[in-house]
């Protein structure tokens, strides 16, 4: 029995030197431990040893039993830490190594000018109102004091539907949607997708315009001019200054063009305002009583002002983009150069 062992102890040995990995070493361990392993078999054979015998061989079944559970457990030890010591090794991080390039996006210089818009406006108490970009010439036009066959037409050249749908040519549509559907004070912003049949370096047939409304009791042209100057001061620069300038649209009277002091040269005059010092913005004006009157409010008790301006203006006078068209190329480069 003795030798048996002995015999058993060199091949457990042998076995778990061999072993080169921890798998390896596991189908050795089933070998002598499993449930059918060689010492496994050698403790059930007890059953078999004459009884004043046992004691003897038992111990030295089980002095063979710890000696290899242990003998496997330290191998297990030494190759988990060598398998550990490869891993490393292999997945070692070279933190001097360049990182990978990831590209960002940016914000689209017209998005950008619409939310920093929004947010002065909206500051101020706006509320936001998206109206249809297929419109009702009535929405467009005729409740603008725009009837048909009126010249005032032709400041905008209409891309048309049918005899009664187009594409809108003015957020302004939407004074006449918020009007019907809400009594005053109103204050209240519509900004939006327009278009019309017109494309050269400063105009695009799909531009986006803001347009603004404030109706209430005693509303008066100094309120526009307030509200434009805060405007002014916090879309360009606190020195910039804004002027009002006698103008014409059917919807409001009286109208005026706005200018605002040139900010690139502080409005002594420049290459982008033309030495003018001054640089055309926006249109506004008190809202015509006939534009009041259709929409069911008393032009007796009620007044208001309305501005509009050209998001892909205002993105080109803030950024200094010389071309419309720049903004619709969807050339990367370009793009790019806008970040908040
Ligand atoms: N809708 C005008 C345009 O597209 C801009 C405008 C001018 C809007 C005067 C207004 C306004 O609300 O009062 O040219």
């Amino acid at each position: 029995m003795k030798e048996k062992i002995e015999a058993m102890r060199v091949s457990i040995e042998e076995g778990i030197a061999a072993a080169e990995n921890r798998k390896e070493l596991f189908e050795q361990k089933m070998k002598y431990l499993g449930k059918t392993g060689e010492i496994t078999a050698l403790l059930k054979g007890m059953r078999d040893v004459a009884p004043e015998e046992r004691p003897q061989v038992g111990k030295i079944i089980n002095e063979l039993r710890f000696w290899a559970e242990e003998a496997f457990a330290a191998r297990e030890e030494v190759l988990k830490q060598q398998e550990l010591s490869a891993k490393y090794a292999s997945e070692k991080i070279d933190v001097t190594m360049p990182a990978k390039f990831v590209e960002t996006g940016s914000v689209h210089p017209v998005t950008l000018v619409r939310q920093e818009l929004l947010n002065i406006f909206t500051g101020m108490g706006f509320d936001v109102y998206e109206g249809p970009e297929i419109e009702k010439d009535y929405y467009n036009f005729q409740a603008l004091n725009i009837p048909a066959d009126h010249p005032a037409r032709d400041m905008q050249d209409t891309f048309f539907i049918s005899g009664e749908f187009l594409l809108r040519s003015q957020t302004s549509s939407g004074q006449i949607r918020v009007m019907e559907n809400k009594k005053p004070p109103i204050k209240v912003l519509s900004p939006g997708r327009v278009y019309r049949s017109d494309s050269d370096a400063t105009h695009s047939p799909m531009f986006h315009q803001m347009e603004g409304l404030v109706v209430d009791k005693g509303i008066t042209l100094n309120d526009l001019k307030g509200l434009l100057d805060e405007f002014a001061r916090r879309m360009f620069t606190s020195e910039t200054k804004v002027r009002l300038r006698p103008s014409y649209f059917p919807f409001t009277e009286p109208s005026v063009e706005v200018d605002l002091s040139c900010s690139n040269c502080g409005g002594k005059g420049c290459r982008i305002c033309k030495g003018t010092g001054w640089i055309e913005v926006l249109g506004a004006g008190m809202v015509n009583r006939k534009v009041l009157e259709n929409c069911g409010v008393d032009p007796d008790v009620y007044t208001g002002f309305a501005f509009g301006m050209g998001l892909e203006r205002i993105a080109m006078i803030k950024y200094g983009i010389s071309d419309i068209r720049l903004m619709f190329e969807n050339d990367v480069r370009f793009l790019k150069q806008f970040k908040d």
